[in-house]
């Protein structure tokens, strides 16, 4: 791993590793990612679904937050919003100071391109090109400049000897550092994660979770990943709970020993929710 290493390249659009903690540490207004009062509903009428329900949200720079709920309590919602994927019916959200919910394209799509690095369970990759060109396909789409370079990010998701394959030639664990390196090479400030784990297997599971860990300690990003399991939120500071698209708790993972702890509070929350 050298992510202490690959913190120190020079960040031209955004902030170096260690430009980072100070703003976290002195600016917990305008950075990180706020949600006031956030609502969307998908379909009209008697078809109507109701994902997200007022939801509020502070997420301070370089903090690591856990979203989770039930299948169908709104976390992928809340995380496309963040994404700016999809637009609220009402509410406000903030991303490094920027109210991206006023946004339009192209400086929407370029502010997603530099400053979010978004996940997939499916990892999106593209099967006909190599570890390499699909780790640069966002720079190569977006022409940017001033981003990280493929070797660096490979070295920090440990796919230097990969870089060659195409992703039929990886495992599951594999792929899915691919779709992390390549969310990290426009060096953003913010990784959003839906189910990250979701596909592998407990062992690369947990090292996804390290990864993820990594990057939010040495590299200090700020994360926001979506999971049902509670060994994925415990990486995590803080975990907010969604039920019913409603956010119905907020907690520090730190009260907790162990994942069975933590789970067993979830499902409390749930239960009287
Ligand atoms: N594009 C969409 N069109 C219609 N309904 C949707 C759409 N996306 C999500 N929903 C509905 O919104 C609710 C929340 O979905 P989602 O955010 O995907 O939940 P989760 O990720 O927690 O499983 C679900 O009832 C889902 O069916
Ligand atoms: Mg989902």
């Amino acid at each position: 791993m050298t992510i202490a290493t690959s913190a120190q390249t020079t960040l031209p659009h955004n902030q170096s590793g260690s430009q980072r903690t100070q703003a976290s540490n002195n600016d917990t207004t305008s950075g990180g990612v706020s949600l006031d009062n956030v609502s969307k509903t998908f379909g009209r009428g008697s078809r109507a679904v109701a994902a997200l329900k007022e939801v509020s949200l502070r997420i301070s720079p370089s903090d690591f937050v856990a979203v989770m709920g039930a299948s169908g309590s709104g976390k992928s919602t809340l995380l496309n919003l963040i994404s700016a994927l999809t637009s609220p019916d009402s509410g406000r959200i903030t991303i490094d100071g920027v109210d991206v919910t006023t946004l339009k394209d192209p400086g929407l799509t370029r502010f997603r391109r530099e400053r979010l690095g978004i996940i997939f369970q499916a990892h999106n990759l593209v099967p006909a090109l190599s570890v390499v060109d699909n780790v640069m396909l966002p720079v190569l789409a977006g022409g940017r400049q001033g981003h990280r370079t493929v070797d660096e990010v490979l070295e920090q998701v440990g796919l230097t000897d990969r870089r060659d394959h195409r992703p039929d030639q990886l495992s599951g664990g594999e792929q899915q550092r691919v779709a992390i390196a390549r969310a990290l090479i426009s060096d953003p400030s913010i990784i959003l994660a839906d189910e990250p784990t979701g596909n592998l297997d407990s062992v690369t599971g947990a090292q996804t979770c390290d990864l993820l860990r990594k990057l939010q300690q040495e590299h200090r990003c700020t994360i926001v990943v979506v999971t049902h399991a509670p060994d994925v939120a415990m990486s995590a500071g803080r975990v907010v709970v969604l039920k019913d698209g409603r956010k119905v708790s907020e907690f520090e993972t730190a009260q907790f020993n162990n994942a069975t702890e933590l789970a067993a509070h979830y499902q409390d929350l749930l239960r009287s929710a």
